[in-house]
């Protein structure tokens, strides 16, 4: 097969589809990687190690789509590669089509086989493909944190970890999925006072069970919050109701009552946060004050971290590309119900729930398609 990696457009996006790696692997098994020229540029791998693991690096981004048979992208295509779109394409990559009926029409109106990652799922009925970053998010949710606590940035002027003599910081983490264990790994680690607080008794449990004594972990109720909030100098939320837009935890109410120069850091910022006071921020004007409340929002915080994010998205993504190229699209969906969760669109039928649901559209189930 051959598969093209494109470079990415989008705005201040870094990472990048394929690493030489997957190059390597793809080509022994005896597929063509034809990889735009400077497309991993800024994740840290450059075009010379693409051209050593047996990439044909090419200059021009539309001879890539032209050509190659399997696009394997991370971000959803921008109206610029709309044209590029044929029927029979098969497109592997982030779509998060629900909110965007542009993109969907023209995938459907051009046949694409878009196959999204971040509806694909594992035997464990997990997300495979969105776990990665959100362990990146959850372990920097507390690296950005200490950062903002710094009396330059506008925090208290608290070191995380305290010293001898002196208490460390209370951090309070707001969910405790993947963001939040890993929040919670990384700021126990630097020394801090961890509070968490789920809705879901079970997964508490679980998080006693691995945390043990070095994490405090309290039943999600409005009183529960204020006071956990209150006395915390850094908040992250990682909250997530799947299907749902994320609720509103912690009020502008609760916020207003926390110590002047404390932090928020709200991860779960993407699906519309669960601070009241949090609005989507980027990179490049990542924080604001809220009643003398530092506040962090930015929607992709793994975009600051490229060389780690494009290899950690890749180790995910690589077996079912690996699948799709040996296999073809459609045996490699025939073949395994989780990654067919992931097809979106289907030569010209939708084929997607939840995009069908968020559009009103309607949408035929892939195993129909697929049959
Ligand atoms: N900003 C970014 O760059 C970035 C990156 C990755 C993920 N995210 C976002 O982070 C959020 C969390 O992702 P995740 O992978 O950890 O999800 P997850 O499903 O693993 O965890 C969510 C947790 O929230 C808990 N929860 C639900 N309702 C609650 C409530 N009322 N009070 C307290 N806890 C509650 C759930 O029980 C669950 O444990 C998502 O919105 C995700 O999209 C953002």
């Amino acid at each position: 097969m051959i598969i093209g990696v494109p470079r990415e457009i989008k705005d201040n996006e870094a990472r990048v589809g394929v690493t030489p790696a997957g190059v390597k692997a793809l080509t022994e098994a005896e597929h063509t990687v034809l990889v735009e020229a400077q497309a991993g540029e800024q994740s840290g791998f450059p075009d010379e190690e693409y051209r050593a693991a047996g990439a044909n690096v090419v200059a021009d981004a539309a001879e890539v789509w032209r050509r190659a048979e399997t696009i394997v992208k991370v971000k959803e295509p921008i109206e610029a590669e709309y044209d590029y779109f044929r029927e029979g394409l098969v497109l592997f990559t982030y779509l998060h089509l629900a909110p965007v009926p542009d993109l969907t029409n023209k995938l459907l109106e051009s046949k694409v086989i878009g196959i999204a990652y971040e509806t694909v799922r594992d035997r464990q009925n997990t997300l495979p493909l969105l776990t990665p970053m959100s362990e990146i998010a959850g372990r920097m949710s507390v690296q950005v944190g200490a950062a903002y606590l710094e009396r330059e940035r506008g925090g208290r002027g608290i070191l995380l970890g305290g010293v001898p003599g002196v208490a460390p910081a209370n951090v309070t983490i707001i969910g405790g999925g993947i963001v939040g264990t890993n929040a919670a790994k990384v700021a126990i680690g630097m020394g801090a006072k961890v509070t968490l607080v789920d809705v879901s008794l079970n997964r508490l449990r679980e998080l006693d069970d691995i945390f043990g004594g070095r994490l405090y972990t309290l039943a999600s109720n409005s009183y529960n919050v204020a006071q956990a909030t209150r006395e915390a100098d850094l908040v992250i939320g990682g909250v997530l109701i799947p299907g749902a837009t994320t609720p509103k935890i912690v009020t502008h109410a609760m916020v207003s009552r926390m110590k002047k120069g404390s932090v928020i850091v709200d991860v779960a910022i993407d699906q519309g946060g669960c601070v009241e006071t949090a609005k989507p921020t980027s990179h490049s004007n990542p924080s604001y004050s809220v009643d003398g409340v530092v506040h962090y929002c930015v929607t992709n915080m793994p975009g600051a971290v490229p060389n780690t994010s494009t290899l950690a998205l890749t180790n995910s993504t690589f077996p079912y590309l690996l699948r799709i190229a040996n296999l073809g699209a459609r045996e490699a969906l025939r073949q395994d119900a989780g990654l067919a969760e992931g097809l979106n669109t289907w030569l010209g039928k939708l084929t997607y729930r939840g995009v069908g649901e968020s559009q009103q559209r309607a949408w035929t189930a892939a195993a129909t398609v697929l049959a």
